[in-house]
C-alpha cells in the first residue's frame, strides 16, 4: 500500500498565519504539522508517500523532508496548481499509485492511534469519530457502524460521526475522481467519492481510538497543539 498525504489548499481559515506559509509546516508543539501524518502513515507500515503540495511551497516541503530518509519513508512530491479540492488533489497521484491500494490522509488530520491497514481488502475504507461540532465535518448517516450516506457540513447533522481525513482506497478511486463535478463550494469533494463506494456496497467504516483532531483552524491548532504539549509533559 503507498501513501498519499495531502497538504495543499490555502489555508484561508488560519490568516495571517498561513500568508506566507503552508499551514502543514506551522507548528504542532514541537514539530511542523506535515510530521504527524507522516508518522501515522510510517507507523501503519507504509514505507513510499506522496505529498502534495500547492505551488507557492512545494520547495519548502522538500527542504524540510528532503529524500524523507530523517522520517523513515521515501518521500515523492507533487504540485497542485489551484486550491480545487481534495479529490483534485488525489487525482494527481494515479501515477504514483500505480495498482497499488492507497492509504490517502489529510495533511492537516492529526492522530495517536497506531492504525493496521494489513486487513484491507479493497474498495474503500473511512474512520469515523464522535465530535460535539459534526457539521464542521463530513457526517457519517450510520445504520449501526454501516454507512448509509455522508453529508459534508451539513447545518443540521443526523449524527456526530465525522468522517475523519484518513481513508483507505483500492485503485477504482481514479476512475472515480474523473467522474467528479465540482460542488456547490468549487471543488472536487472527498465526500463524493466516498458516497460512491457507498453506492458501490463497498465502503467499510472504523472508529477511531485515541484523539483525533483536525487542525486547520485557531481553536483546533491551539487544542491540538495542547493536547500534544501534554502528551509529551504528562
Ligand atoms: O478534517 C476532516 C475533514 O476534511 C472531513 O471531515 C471533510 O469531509 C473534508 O472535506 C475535509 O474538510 P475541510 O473543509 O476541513 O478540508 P480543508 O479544505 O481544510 O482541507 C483539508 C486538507 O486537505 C488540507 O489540510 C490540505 C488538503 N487539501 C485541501 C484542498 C481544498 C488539498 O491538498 N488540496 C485542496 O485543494
Amino acid at each position: 500500500m503507498k501513501g498519499i498525504i495531502l497538504a495543499g489548499g490555502t489555508g484561508s481559515r488560519l490568516h495571517p498565519l498561513t500568508k506566507v506559509t503552508n499551514k502543514h509546516l506551522l507548528p504542532i508543539y514541537n514539530k511542523p504539522m506535515i510530521y504527524y501524518p507522516i508518522e501515522t502513515l510510517r507507523k501503519a507500515g507504509i514505507k513510499e508517500a506522496l505529498i502534495v503540495s500547492g505551488k507557492g511551497h512545494a520547495g519548502h516541503f522538500l527542504e524540510l523532508l528532503g529524500s524523507g530518509k530523517n522520517v523513515g519513508m521515501d518521500l515523492f512530491y507533487d504540485v497542485q496548481e489551484e486550491a480545487g479540492g481534495i479529490a483534485q488533489a488525489l487525482k494527481l497521484a494515479k501515477g504514483f499509485a500505480g495498482d497499488d491500494d492507497v492509504a490517502v490522509i489529510l495533511g492537516d488530520n492529526i492522530y495517536t492511534e497506531e492504525f493496521d491497514f494489513t486487513d484491507f481488502r479493497g474498495g474503500a475504507r473511512i474512520y469515523l469519530k464522535k465530535v460535539p461540532d459534526a457539521n464542521r465535518f463530513g457526517v457519517a448517516s450510520l445504520d449501526g457502524s454501516r454507512v448509509l450516506m455522508i453529508t459534508e457540513k451539513p447545518e443540521v447533522p443526523m449524527t456526530n460521526y465525522a468522517v475523519t481525513g484518513l481513508y483507505l482506497y483500492d485503485k477504482n478511486v481514479f476512475s472515480i475522481c474523473e467522474s467528479l463535478v465540482p460542488s456547490k463550494r468549487g471543488e472536487l469533494e472527498i465526500t463524493d467519492v466516498n458516497n460512491t463506494f457507498i453506492e458501490q456496497g463497498k465502503m467499510q467504516a472504523d472508529f477511531v481510538k485515541g484523539f483525533w483532531s483536525d487542525a486547520g483552524t485557531f481553536d483546533s491548532l491551539h487544542r491540538t497543539c495542547a493536547y500534544m504539549y501534554e502528551l509529551a509533559n504528562k
